[in-house]
C-alpha cells in the first residue's frame, strides 16, 4: 500500500510503498482510509516531541481518520498508539474505538473536525462537572480546536462564552457562531491585553477556562483574571488542553490560595481511552448533524511531504486523502 512514512524525526514523512497492515486481534479490521487529518498531535508524534512518543522509527503518522469497512460501513476511528497510523491507503482499526457514520457524510470534514472538537467536548463532559448556565472563556479561540470549543461550549449550555485569541478576523467570525464577547490577545502591551481579559472574565463571572495556550499566555491571564474576580470563593475550573505558548507555567502559591482556582488537564491519559471512546458516537452524531464551519484543506496523500512543510502554522486543517 502507499503510505506516508517517517524515517527521521527531523524530516517530514515521505510518500512510499509500505507493507499492508494486517488485522490480528478479535476486534480488529482492515479499512480503506478515506481521510486522515494533520492535527498538531500528529505532527508532534512525527517529530518525536509528543509526551506519548516512544522514539521508535519508522512510523506511519495519523491518530484517527474516516474509513470504509469491508462491509461498506463508513466509520470514524481512533487508533491506539501504533507505528501504523492512518496516513496510508489502509489501516487496522479496532471496532471498539470507532463510530459508524451516516453513509452520505463528507469524510474530509469529519476527519478535520473530530479531533479539535473532541478537545472541548471531552474537557467539559469528562474533566469537570459542567452545568448549563455556566460561563466559559476559551483562551486561544482562533485555532481549529478553539473555534470548535466556542461552539461546543454554547451547544452544551454555556450562558456566556468569551473568545480570546490573536487573529482579529477569526475572532470576529466567532461572534456569529456563539461568542458573546471577544478579547484580542497579543499586541505590544501584554499587561493591557491581560487586563482586558480580566475585565471580560469578571463581567461574565467566568466559571470555566478552556486553555489551548498555557505557558506565557496563561502566566499573564491567570493573575489578571483572579485579581478582578467578583467573588474569589466561586470555583474557577481552569482546564489545560493545549500548549501553544509554552509547555511550562510557574503556578504562584497565592493563585491557589486567594481564589478558588482549580487547575486540571484534559487529554490522552487524564481521560482514559474507554472514556474517550464512549464519547465518539455522540460527538460524531453532533458534528454530522451539521452547523459547523469546518475549514479543511483536502490534500492528496502523495503530496504529504510538501503539505507537511507548508501547513505548519496554517489555520486550515490539512486532510490527506489516499
Ligand atoms: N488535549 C486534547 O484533547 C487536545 C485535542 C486537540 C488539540 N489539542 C491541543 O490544542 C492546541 C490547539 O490545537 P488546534 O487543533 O486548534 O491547532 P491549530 O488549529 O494549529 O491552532 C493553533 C492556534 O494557536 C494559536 N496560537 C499560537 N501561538 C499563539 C500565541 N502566542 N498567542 C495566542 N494564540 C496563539 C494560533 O493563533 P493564531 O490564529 O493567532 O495564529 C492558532 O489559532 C494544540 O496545542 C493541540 O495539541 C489538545
Amino acid at each position: 500500500v502507499h503510505a506516508a512514512v517517517v524515517r527521521s524525526f527531523d524530516h517530514p514523512p515521505r510518500y512510499e510503498e509500505h507493507s499492508p497492515p494486517e488485522a490480528t486481534g478479535a476486534d480488529e479490521e482492515v479499512v480503506e482510509v478515506l481521510a486522515a487529518a494533520l492535527h498538531p498531535r500528529v505532527r508532534s508524534t512525527a517529530d518525536g516531541t509528543h509526551y506519548e512518543s516512544t522514539g521508535e522509527l519508522p512510523l506511519i503518522p495519523g491518530i484517527d481518520g474516516v474509513g470504509r469497512t469491508a462491509n461498506g460501513e463508513t466509520v470514524y476511528f481512533v487508533l491506539p498508539d501504533t507505528l501504523m497510523g492512518s496516513m496510508a491507503e489502509r489501516a487496522v482499526i479496532d471496532r471498539r474505538r470507532c463510530a459508524v457514520l451516516p453513509r452520505d457524510v463528507d469524510p474530509v470534514s469529519i476527519a478535520a473536525a473530530m479531533n479539535p472538537a473532541m478537545s472541548a467536548w471531552i474537557a467539559l463532559r469528562q474533566r469537570i462537572v459542567f452545568q448549563p448556565g455556566q460561563s466559559v472563556l476559551v483562551l486561544g479561540a482562533t485555532g481549529n480546536a478553539g473555534q470548535m470549543a466556542v461552539q461546543i461550549a454554547k451547544h452544551l449550555g454555556a450562558s456566556h462564552v468569551i473568545a480570546a485569541g490573536r487573529d482579529r478576523e477569526r475572532l470576529a467570525g466567532l461572534e456569529s457562531v456563539g461568542a458573546d464577547r471577544t478579547v484580542v490577545l497579543g499586541g505590544d502591551d501584554p499587561e493591557r491585553t491581560a487586563a482586558a481579559l480580566g475585565v471580560a472574565a469578571a463581567d461574565a463571572n467566568v466559571d470555566v477556562v478552556l486553555d489551548y495556550l498555557w505557558g506565557t499566555a496563561a502566566a499573564l491571564a491567570i493573575p489578571a483574571i483572579l485579581e478582578r474576580r467578583p467573588d474569589r470563593g466561586r470555583p474557577l475550573d481552569w482546564i489545560e488542553i493545549g500548549s501553544m505558548t509554552g509547555l511550562e507555567l510557574t503556578v504562584r502559591s497565592e493563585w491557589l490560595r486567594a481564589a478558588r482556582l482549580q487547575i486540571v488537564g484534559s487529554g490522552q491519559g487524564s481521560v482514559s481511552t474507554r472514556e474517550i471512546v464512549a464519547e465518539l458516537p455522540a460527538l460524531a452524531t453532533h458534528i454530522t448533524s451539521g452547523g459547523y464551519a469546518i475549514n479543511a484543506a483536502m490534500t492528496p496523500l502523495s503530496d504529504v511531504e510538501q503539505a507537511w512543510r507548508m501547513s505548519s502554522g496554517s489555520t486550515r486543517r490539512v486532510v490527506f486523502v489516499p
